[in-house]
């Protein structure tokens, strides 16, 4: 297993040298408090990549490995799967317990121990992204984020989640209990951190509302638009004018004189104003 950046020993919950037995413990809690199955569960969180059958998938802070099984039926018995984590003590169960499985079920499958907001693949080296339960506990959230966009291709997804109520239970005795018994709780979807270029972003909370679930496409381009389209109306320009066009401040009272005067002709302040100033030089 590769070692490219891991967290000396003790620094976190991860860490210790019992790690995936109290991530084992906490994550049984949380299924039994919010009654689901583990994999009902893991298929509602991962059915927003659209996986299909050869795609390659990495999945960063896969901790024990408990996305692996799931995120592997996805593939439908031929595919890869990097799972990663900054964790030696977790990705190491993860590997014990899922490598073979996966193997077998025709998934190749490789895991690295690295950072997941500074990942050692290349640009556009996989189909897909996928991230469930560290995100809001990484250092650089945004960079977590803008990392799993850049290694996925454009028109691959992209899904993470992780504690975070709903925001109209936030402030609810049922949000605040959660919030009480764990300040993770508190935190909120991500989604003013997401890369500008992101489409078709959708966003669902799971286990009674309290994990946001993003999921994006990524895109090598900002959305498309036209800027030059003119306004029909009193004001007119257009998107383009009416951002960078703009003049320095002139007396209000003038300005109210120019636009009584457009009006009159029957002309946009834009289309008076410009043939004022084009006859003017
Ligand atoms: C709650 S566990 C979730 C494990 C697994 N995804 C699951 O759903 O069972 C969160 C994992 O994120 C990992 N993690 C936290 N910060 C990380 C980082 N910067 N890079 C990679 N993994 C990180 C932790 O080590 C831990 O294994």
């Amino acid at each position: 297993m590769p070692v490219f950046a891991s967290e000396p020993t003790g620094t976190s919950e991860y860490t210790s040298e019992n790690a995936a037995t109290i991530h084992d413990n906490a994550l049984r809690w949380v299924l039994q408090t919010f009654g689901i199955d583990e994999s009902s569960l893991r298929k509602s969180l991962t059915s927003g990549l659209n996986l299909c059958k050869g795609q390659k998938l990495i999945v960063t802070g896969a901790g024990a490995g408990n996305d692996l099984p799931c995120l592997a039926q996805s593939l439908e018995g031929e595919g890869v799967i990097y799972a990663q984590d900054i964790s030696e003590q977790m990705l190491l169960v993860g590997a014990d317990r899922y490598g073979q499985k996966l193997s077998g079920l025709g998934i190749d499958i490789y895991f690295s121990i690295s950072d997941a907001t500074n990942l050692p693949f290349g640009d556009s080296f996989f189909d897909a992204a996928y991230h469930f339960g560290g995100l809001n506990l990484f250092p650089d959230v945004r960079k977590g984020i803008a990392e799993m966009n850049r290694v996925v291709k454009s028109g691959g997804r992209v899904v993470i989640g992780d504690e975070g109520i709903a925001p109209w239970l936030k402030h609810t005795e049922y949000g605040e209990m959660l919030i009480h018994n764990n300040p993770l709780y508190a935190y909120d979807a991500p989604l003013s951190l997401l890369p500008d270029t992101a489409e078709s972003v959708n966003l669902t909370w799971e286990l009674g509302n309290c994990f946001y679930v993003i999921g994006f496409t990524v895109s090598d381009r900002l959305p498309q638009i036209s800027i030059d389209i003119p306004h029909v109306g009193k004001r007119g320009g257009s998107i383009r004018t009416r951002y960078f066009g703009q003049l320095e401040g002139i007396a209000p009272a003038l300005r109210d004189q120019l636009y009584a005067d457009a009006e009159r002709l029957g002309l946009s302040r834009v289309e008076y104003l410009e043939s004022l100033l084009r006859k003017s030089r």
